[in-house]
């Protein structure tokens, strides 16, 4: 608060609110290791693109003393959208603070978030097209004046109090950039979308937490690795740790290629990294609606799958990959699905309709 002397009762409404509401980073239940993210931009790898304009946009705004402009990260999970906002931090050296937009119930809620920020501070909010209306709608004045107009009381004795708020930036992190309203979108200065990573890169991302977890492993078992892991690090390393407990119960602990072989069949990941939800989304379409269109409410009802975690978590990669199709009619397994899983097909009334 800068000019504005905020009276008791918009003082308790922040307080309320602050206690419930903002959650320290470590606490937001994240799975991921914090222990193996980078912490600075030179020491994270891949998305080379998206790197070297942050190194200038950040290099920028520290030149000239001022906050970066506000962020929003798109992209499947695990790709390291958090990972980035924590480096902002890092290399702004500020303060990050880190929230998710269904957390924020209630304006006031927001309000004790951005009145406690330091200036030129991180606000990391995920899921960010979570925001409720309300919530988002004060979020406009945030980003774009640093003001905050809060409505104190309710009927014809309600007020409203307008407050200077530090300058910030917002981070806001999303699985799809198109789930966001276009006023909300418009606000973000810079705006990126995460891509699947390189085999090549993933493998030194895995070499990587390898050295810093003091786990033995050879090359091509980190290649191999590399390949089956979705194109995501946070799987990358997630299937290192469990190819680390095979090893460690197998083996003399030393990751080697038959033995990522042995462990990722027992995790049951195929060779091209697909895992049995992936073959079993696969597998209903071609089987159960031959081969499709079938819509996503039927498929996430035949699968016992959310939609939403159909569309952000196993579609992205299937449809990389070639796998499935999306049309105006619904999803189609493509031929390369059939060959995949070894059944024949598709019928010829599909192929014309792909
Ligand atoms: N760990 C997870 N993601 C990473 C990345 N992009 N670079 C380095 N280490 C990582």
């Amino acid at each position: 608060m800068q000019d504005q002397t905020v009276d008791t009762e918009t003082s308790n409404l922040l307080e309320n609110s602050k206690e419930r509401m903002v959650a320290p980073e470590t606490q937001l239940g994240e799975q991921f290791d914090q222990s193996l993210r980078p912490e600075r931009l030179k020491d994270y790898i891949g998305q080379k693109e998206i790197k070297e304009n942050l190194e200038v946009y950040i290099g920028a705004a520290k030149k000239r003393k001022h906050a970066l402009d506000h962020v929003l990260l798109s992209g499947p999970p695990g790709l390291g959208k958090t990972t980035l906002a924590n480096i902002f931090a890092r290399e702004m050296e500020v303060q990050l603070r880190s929230t998710s937009g269904p957390v924020i119930e209630r304006q006031g809620d927001l309000a004790a978030i951005l009145t406690n920020l330091e200036p030129r501070s991180i606000l990391f909010i995920d899921e960010i097209h979570r925001l409720n209306r309300v919530v988002e709608e004060v979020l406009y004045g945030a980003m774009e004046d640093f003001t905050l107009d809060i409505i104190i009381g309710e009927g014809p004795g309600a007020r409203t109090v307008k407050i200077d708020l530090p300058h910030f930036t917002l981070v806001g992190a999303t699985t799809r950039a198109g789930l966001l309203s276009s006023p909300l979108r418009e606000r973000f200065g810079i705006q990126f979308r995460l891509n699947f990573y390189e085999p090549e890169d993933l493998k030194t991302i895995i070499l990587r937490a390898a050295s810093l977890l003091g786990i033995e492993i050879v090359e091509e078992a980190s290649f191999e690795l590399a390949r089956r892991a979705r194109g995501t690090p946070r799987i990358a390393n997630r299937l290192l740790k469990r190819s680390r407990d095979f090893a460690d119960m197998e083996t003399s602990g030393v990751i080697t290629l038959p033995l990522v072989e042995r462990s990722l069949e027992k995790m049951r990941i195929d060779l091209e990294g697909l895992d049995q939800m992936d073959c079993h989304i696969l597998e209903t379409i071609i089987e159960k609606f031959s081969g499709g269109p079938v819509g996503l409410s039927t498929l996430s009802a035949a699968v016992c799958e959310e939609k939403d975690t159909i569309e952000d978590v196993y579609e992205p990669f299937l449809l990389l990959k070639g796998f499935l199709l999306r049309t105006p009619r619904g999803r189609i397994a493509t031929e390369r699905a059939y060959t995949h899983l070894g059944i024949s097909g598709p019928p010829l009334s599909q192929v014309n309709l792909i």
